[in-house]
């Protein structure tokens, strides 16, 4: 039996991802209205910094691992335009629905398909870039992971990895304040769960920091990575090339 952590909580490796399930299933109906609630909107900004970064070119073949519910990928989508490739993919059927049924609202019918990250149904070398945003954090094997997204690149793709880091000192206590005090209470009163609130907040600080994940992607396979610090390393962006 190995251990790993959900949230501050040690818990058998065979278990998290059921726990982690759980969180989704709960907060699916709820999870945009909560994200910019709790992000004040930033969560916006740092995913349309991510596009831009991306730089997505029409005919590109674009992978979004745990995408749920799609802004992300609509954006992708949008850029890659009718000769591109962009694929919705995501372990929780609840969160990929919602996303689903709004691309679909928007006009947008993309392949949606249900996968773990840890085994990626698709081909070797196959994508021009892989993108995951907020979901590695919830990963049990993030070296696994990793080392799938590699897979699937094309020599020279580039992976981009949009989530929570460590914070500058000077934000750090007024931080933790907010992520333990106002999170779970605004999950109790929008989402009715301020448990998956605590958990967020906890598994923030599970989390690899920045230097920690750049080595990881560069044991994963990936050559060169920068580090982009967004809003003083509430979240930063690793972008990664398959080398
Ligand atoms: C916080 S949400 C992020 C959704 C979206 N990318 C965004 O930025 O708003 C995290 C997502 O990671 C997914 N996830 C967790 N573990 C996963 C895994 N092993 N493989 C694929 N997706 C996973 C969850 O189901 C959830 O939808």
């Amino acid at each position: 039996m190995s251990e790993t952590h959900f949230g501050f909580e040690k818990v058998d490796d065979k278990e998290k991802a059921q726990r982690v399930k759980g969180v989704f299933d709960s907060v699916a109906s709820r999870y945009d209205l909560m994200n910019d609630l709790m992000s004040a909107g930033m969560h916006r900004l740092w995913k349309a910094y991510t596009v831009q970064v991306a730089d997505v070119r029409p005919g590109d073949k674009v992978l979004d691992i745990a995408a749920g519910t799609g802004d992300l990928t609509a954006a992708f989508a949008k850029k890659a335009g009718p000769t591109g490739q962009v694929v919705h993919t995501d372990i929780n059927a609840a969160m990929l629905g919602v996303g689903r049924d709004r691309m679909l609202d928007e006009g947008l019918a993309l392949p949606t398909v249900v996968c773990d990250a840890e085994k990626l149904p698709f081909r070797d070398g196959h994508f021009d870039l892989v993108s995951v945003a907020f979901g590695l954090r919830n990963m049990t094997h993030k070296d696994r992971a990793l080392a799938e997204m590699a897979r699937v690149l094309r020599p020279g793709g580039r992976l981009l990895v949009l989530e929570f880091s460590k914070v500058a000192e000077p934000l750090r206590r007024p931080y933790d304040w907010y992520s333990f005090n106002i999170l779970p209470r605004l999950g109790k009163w929008i989402a009715g769960d301020a448990d998956s609130y605590r958990y967020l907040a906890e598994s923030i600080r599970m989390h690899p920091d920045q230097e920690t994940l750049k080595g990881m992607m560069k044991a994963a396979g990936f050559g060169h990575v920068d580090v982009h610090n967004l809003t003083g390393g509430v979240t930063a962006l690793h972008v990664g090339i398959k080398c």
